[in-house]
């Protein structure tokens, strides 16, 4: 049994969904977390987590859409996250990769976040790509639990998100050649790991460049096994009970 912590799942992406699940459950997957974080993918997934057994969803306003998103449609956000499955905000956090020069606006769309998952105690699910340092100190304003989503940092920024009680999410990269995330999985404890595929992007070896799906979290979980030289049972059983823990899933 494998738990996506992390995925998209858009009619733009998939021309059949049904297919999609299908498959994913042949594929061991239990549960599949689905990211809605756009004002079109948060209307798509609020019908895929009703439709679907499998499929539970995050919800929140991405950082590349900083400029366009208003107080309304936090309110609109506060609004719809009261659903049993609906079990996290993301995803949430800072992108300075094309530029810096929304960053007020990215700071506030972020906390304005934090502060509805630290009023609902809700989990979070991190985006930040070159923009650790502020990541991080904005992180330790509030009292969040999540997923550092995608991480492939470094072994003293893993560190530090753990200390501070956060999961990692291990997706794709894990696989790809010259990763440089094998060396940080292998010192970090089993009990900070979550997988995730990102999907439909970041596809793991050997699939890489063929679009991702769920069903395809057995090929992060078998690098992590031969990484962490554990059986592979052993990676599923943690990583899904990490997940549970924090999504409260029974
Ligand atoms: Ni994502």
């Amino acid at each position: 049994m494998f738990i996506d912590t992390h995925c998209h799942l858009s009619g733009e992406d998939y021309d059949d969904i049904d297919k999609i699940i299908e498959e994913d459950k042949n594929a061991m997957v239990d549960k599949i977390v689905v990211s809605g974080c756009s004002k079109e993918s948060i209307e798509e997934v609020l019908v895929l987590k009703d439709k679907y057994d499998i499929v539970y969803a995050t919800l929140g306003y991405h950082p590349e859409y900083a400029s366009i998103i208003t107080e309304d449609d936090l309110n609109y956000l506060k609004k719809i996250l009261d659903n049993e499955k609906i079990v996290g905000i993301g995803e949430i956090g800072l992108d300075y990769h094309y530029g810096k020069e929304n960053i007020d606006k990215q700071k506030w769309l972020f906390e304005s976040q934090l502060k509805i998952a630290e009023e609902l105690n809700l989990p979070v699910i991190i985006h930040s790509r070159d923009a650790t340092l502020d990541t991080i100190n904005i992180l330790k304003k509030y009292r969040v639990k999540g997923i550092i989503h995608c991480f492939s940092g470094s072994l003293e920024t893993a560190n530090i998100y753990i200390k501070m009680g956060f999961l990692l999410g291990i997706g794709g990269v894990l696989t790809f050649k010259n990763s440089k995330l094998k060396e940080v999985v292998k010192e970090i404890p089993m009990e900070s790991i979550v997988l995730e595929t990102d999907s439909p992007y970041l596809t793991p070896v050997p699939f890489r460049g063929k679009q991702n799906s769920s069903k395809y979290l057995k090929y992060i979980a078998e690098y992590i096994s031969d990484i962490k030289d554990i059986d592979i049972d052993e990676v599923s059983k943690i990583t899904s009970r990490n997940a549970c823990n924090l999504f409260d899933f029974k």
